[in-house]
């Protein structure tokens, strides 16, 4: 049996340069891979077709899974009768959040299917099949701590790991689903804002989730008054990020805002993750 352990990652910034024709956005952000992984194991399996177990936290299909999806683009890409494959997928990574759960799911189902069915892909051939599968998944395909990313998210520049200043970071994922593609949209109908306004924040998508959906900076609001230190959003959100010099202040403080039973946190999952992993140093619940 194969295992993987498919990291979570952070937006530190994430600018959106323009609208395309195809109707996708031209981006500009920095990626951060995080300690917070799923766990996906491959096996040949005894068919007709590819089997998926998913376990663990709620919210990741099973039926559509980009896993599932990732398999498909391979065999097609290869052109060959490719014996099925059992993989199972343990979801440590809150689902839809903005933190790229599926599509490093993805990434690392195509290193793992690769070796499973004993095929060698070029670099290029494997990031334009990540590319293909969503436009998160090449910065997983790279398996680089942080990243620049451009374009759609196919255009990956890995930079030097970020300075000491990051030891960890506290990661908060409000019960609320929030789809990429209407946050993009709603930052389409939102009026331009004044440059004054963009740079107060380092993710340009968050008045568009913020407008989604207003629980969210109320969230972000009380997760500020209650650490006093700034919080950002990851990706299209819901999840909410405070970075800490160490992982231990990053749990000390998930510990904290538990015990201070804030409704805003109500069925939120936290964690306190290192950029080492692969798994928490705190999670709650
Ligand atoms: O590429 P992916 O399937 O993850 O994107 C989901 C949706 O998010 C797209 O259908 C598109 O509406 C939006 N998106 C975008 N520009 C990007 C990435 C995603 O508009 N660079």
């Amino acid at each position: 049996m194969l295992e993987a352990r498919p990291p979570a990652k952070v937006n530190l910034t994430l600018d959106v340069l323009g609208r395309r024709n195809d109707g996708y956005h031209e981006l500009r952000s920095t990626f951060l891979r995080v300690g917070l992984s799923d766990r996906l194991t491959m096996d040949l399996g005894a068919g007709p077709g590819d089997r998926l177990t998913v376990t663990g936290l709620a919210g990741a299909p099973t039926e559509g899974n980009l896993v599932l999806t990732a398999l498909d683009a391979l065999r097609r890409h290869v052109a060959a009768e490719l014996p099925p494959i059992d993989v199972t997928l343990d979801k440590r990574i809150p689902a839809a959040a903005g933190l790229g759960g599926g599509s490093s799911d993805a990434a690392s189902a195509l290193k793992l299917a690769c070796e499973c069915w004993g095929i060698a892909l070029a670099p290029a051939e494997e990031l334009t099949l990540a590319a293909s599968l969503g436009s998160d998944v090449p910065f997983f395909a790279h398996d680089v701590p942080v990243a620049t990313i451009n374009g759609r998210g196919e255009h990956v520049s890995p930079i030097a790991a970020p300075d000491d200043d990051i030891g960890g970071l506290l990661l908060v994922t409000p019960p609320i689903s929030l789809s990429t593609a209407a946050v993009f949209e709603r930052f389409d109908d939102l009026p331009m804002r004044l440059d004054e306004d963009r740079l107060r924040d380092a993710n340009d998508l968050w008045p568009a989730a913020a407008s989604l959906e207003p629980s969210l900076p109320r969230l972000r609001e009380e997760l500020e008054r209650a650490t006093s230190v700034p919080w950002l959003m990851s990706g299209s959100g819901p999840t909410l990020f405070a970075i800490y010099p160490s992982v231990e202040e990053a749990s000390a403080a998930g510990r904290s805002l538990v015990e201070s039973r804030l409704p805003e946190l109500e069925s939120a999952i936290l964690n306190a993750v290192d950029l080492i992993g692969p798994d928490p140093n705190w999670r709650h619940p």
